[in-house]
């Protein structure tokens, strides 16, 4: 890898990928060939935010391998509740284990402790921004139900907006070839700007939509997520966007019988329980890929892994970020760090183009 952290899977060249989702598909025929693979080692999973799968996964995956497991799901039970920084309960943890699983609420958290840790660090999430692991799930359910990551028209259906699954998504659906995308949300959970950009940049088609009903007998595999409740500022704007696409029989009676129906998970509305029984619904699947895809990227990581502290970079602007809910904005002892992309000043750990007076 070009970093020993995951924290976007772009730092990883697609032979990689491939190495990882082929190295899944052999875990997968055969774990019992790998229970012993991660003895010895320990890994840490450090859960600011609520989650089921991701930690679940990532957890069974390492006791699959023989390894052991330390960390908290409840940063209210560690030393976070007195005050402790970010770079600190990182820095410490990093002289237990041998990877750290990070996921945090604020946007390029994982980046910012990955600068802190002696091991590796794996982004499990941070705030509406990415959350790579996911991606490769999401890839490996593909490989296994659609046969191909190629040639694909892929709806995006929900919060594309505030969805972090659906951001990594995109940016990984793009390096293969002949894929289009169709975005169907309403105006206000549109897909960010800048990953529209990154979608044009690589060549690929995409189309708005703001109806599920219209768009779905188009689409290979529709990718189906729920309204960020926790990313709103308020209950009524929440409500205001919840209950718009729900996918039922009727629709389903619409779409191509090779349809793929994937969800990150956890569902609330938007998907209609009677869907849950129809062959082309594979979002159950996708929990069980996902912990053999996360084997595999343990595996990965804790061969490339070494402990040290990278030299740390210094700020290059004294501007803070302008996005709120950048990892920037609530440790302040980060440096800021801006690179330009395409014209633009972007934040290096959220992502976010600053206003032109940043600069
Ligand atoms: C997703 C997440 O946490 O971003 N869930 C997951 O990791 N399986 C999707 C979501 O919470 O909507």
């Amino acid at each position: 890898m070009s970093t020993r952290h995951l924290i976007d899977l772009d730092s990883i060249s697609s032979d990689q990928l491939k190495d990882i989702l082929d190295l899944a598909k052999v875990i997968m025929k055969h774990p019992q060939y790998f229970c012993d693979s991660g003895h010895g080692k320990i890994m840490a999973t450090l859960f600011y935010e609520p989650s089921t799968r991701t930690q679940m996964s990532f957890q069974s995956a390492m006791l699959k391998l023989g390894g052991k497991l330390v960390g908290f799901d409840n940063p209210d039970s560690s030393s976070v509740s007195k005050g402790e920084s970010l770079r600190d309960t990182v820095r410490v943890v990093s002289n237990y284990a041998d990877l750290i699983v990070i996921r945090h609420p604020c946007e390029g958290a994982a980046q910012a402790a990955s600068t802190f840790s002696r091991c590796n660090v794996i982004n499990a999430g941070d705030g509406g921004h990415l959350h790579p692991t996911q991606t490769l799930t999401d890839l490996f359910t593909l490989i296994n139900t659609k046969g191909t990551l190629s040639n694909l028209t892929i709806g995006i259906c929900g919060d594309l907006k505030n969805g972090r699954t659906v951001h990594s998504l995109i940016k990984s659906l793009v390096r293969y070839k002949n894929n289009k995308f169709v975005f169907i949300s309403t105006p206000q959970l549109n897909v960010p700007d800048y990953l529209k950009q990154i979608v044009i940049n690589a060549g690929c088609e995409y189309s708005e939509s703001i109806s599920l009903s219209d768009s779905i007998s188009k689409i290979d595999v529709l990718y189906m997520t729920r309204i960020q409740r926790e990313r709103f500022e308020s209950d009524e704007d929440y409500k205001n966007q919840k209950g718009v696409f729900v996918l039922d029989k009727e629709k389903m009676k619409k779409a191509k019988y090779g349809l793929k129906i994937l969800h990150p998970l956890p569902r609330v509305d938007e998907i209609d329980y009677e869907v849950d029984d129809d062959s082309r619904a594979v979002y159950f699947d996708q929990t069980e890929y996902g912990m053999y895809a996360r084997m595999a990227l343990i595996l990965y990581m804790l061969e490339n892994s070494e402990k040290k502290l990278d030299a740390r970079p210094e700020s290059n602007s004294d501007k803070c970020c302008c996005n709120p809910r950048c990892i920037t904005n609530h440790e302040h002892y980060l440096p800021n760090l801006y690179i330009k992309v395409d014209g633009r000043t972007v934040c290096e750990y959220c992502d976010h183009t600053q206003p032109i007076c940043a600069e």
